[in-house]
């Protein structure tokens, strides 16, 4: 899958490149509300409405309609400017508009920067279900900046810091302590973090090369998330949502517990990730009434195979082992480990 990875805070500079190299002859660009106005207003807008709400067929053919009104055809290029919702939804428009168009991705969040815009995984939520529908087509290029993030609120930054840890711990113990010695309060020096996303980024970029359809090794960039989509699934249930990276923060504890319990992980690092979480990855809104709903929604996952609950696990930092069973006791003792952990 061979995406063209720019690494700069001259996001202008970067586009302006791309296109005058390009051979395309009209250029699309889809934010939604809020991205909009990060950069100048370029003639072919297609502004989308923010929120995973959003994130729907509608939205998918309204942008296909306004592709079509403003001319454009299979020579054109598509600039996805904002979070996953946009990469995700603007992609797989751009991906299907007459069976596919070049897409650029510019994200400009920080989930975004170091997951949803790279890789090539696009869709929408259908029926409920997150990113139900959708393909896999890479952008040809997308542009890391770390020039959107300075307006970004904490919560969101904490966000997308915890795919950040995901990396470091699918990939390198030395990144995953230096990871934990981290303060949101701090200002954010772009220097020292771009070069902390393209450490974390080419994780991602060499797992996914070595399987782009998700048929084995690729799995292991769900560390985290069984637990975690069924966290995130249950508070968007209750109309109570919680921020992706907080659910996916509380998965990569349970499921380093879950480590702990099946491969030996060692117990020191799980401390280590349970302080760091719970210093800043605060609201966790479950008690042990939930588990059972917790369970139900882990078993319905896309991922589970036959009912039966799997996760990439760890036998230490770096080490990961893909599809390992867990069994509903291993997972309620951990939820029990996890709230402990958060101080509940
Ligand atoms: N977000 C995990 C992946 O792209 O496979």
């Amino acid at each position: 899958m061979g995406q063209n990875l720019i690494f700069t805070n001259d996001v202008q500079a970067a586009i302006d490149r791309l296109t005058n190299d390009s051979d395309h002859n009209l250029t699309v660009w889809i934010a939604d509300v809020n991205t909009a106005r990060l950069m100048p207003a370029p003639a072919h807008f297609i502004t989308i409405p923010d929120g995973d709400e959003n994130k729907t067929l509608a939205t998918v053919t309204r942008v296909w309609d306004e592709m079509e009104r403003m001319g454009a055809t299979r020579r054109s290029l598509v600039i996805n400017l904002g979070g996953g919702m946009v990469t995700d939804l603007g992609g797989f428009a751009a991906a299907t508009f007459k069976r596919g168009v070049r897409f650029i991705n510019v994200p400009t969040t920080l989930l975004g920067a170091v997951d949803a815009a790279v890789g090539g995984k696009t869709g929408f939520n259908y029926h409920g279900l997150k990113n139900e529908i959708g393909t896999f087509a890479p952008a040809s290029d997308v542009i890391i900046s770390t020039r959107f993030f300075d307006t970004l609120p904490v919560e969101e930054m904490k966000s997308g810091y915890a795919e950040v840890l995901k990396h470091a711990m699918l990939s390198n113990r030395d990144e995953f302590l230096r990871l934990l010695d981290h303060d949101f309060n701090a200002p954010i020096d772009h220097d020292d973090l771009l070069e902390r996303l393209r450490r974390s980024v080419q994780v991602k970029v060499d797992i996914v090369a070595r399987d782009p359809n998700e048929q084995g090794e690729r799995k292991a960039l769900n560390l985290g998330h069984t637990i975690g989509h069924a966290l995130e699934s249950l508070a968007m249930k209750r109309e109570k949502p919680v921020p992706h990276g907080y659910a996916v923060a509380w998965g990569l504890v349970t499921e380093t517990i879950l480590s702990h319990i099946r491969l030996q992980f060692p117990s020191e690092d799980v401390h280590r990730l349970g302080h760091f979480v719970r210093d800043n990855y605060r609201g966790f809104p479950f008690t042990c009434d939930d588990y059972d709903e917790l369970l139900a929604l882990m078993r319905h996952d896309k991922k589970s195979r036959n009912g039966e609950i799997t996760c990439t696990l760890l036998t230490s930092i770096g080490d990961y082992r893909i599809d390992q069973a867990v069994t509903p006791d291993d997972i309620t003792a951990a939820l029990d480990i996890l709230r402990d952990h958060l101080g509940l």
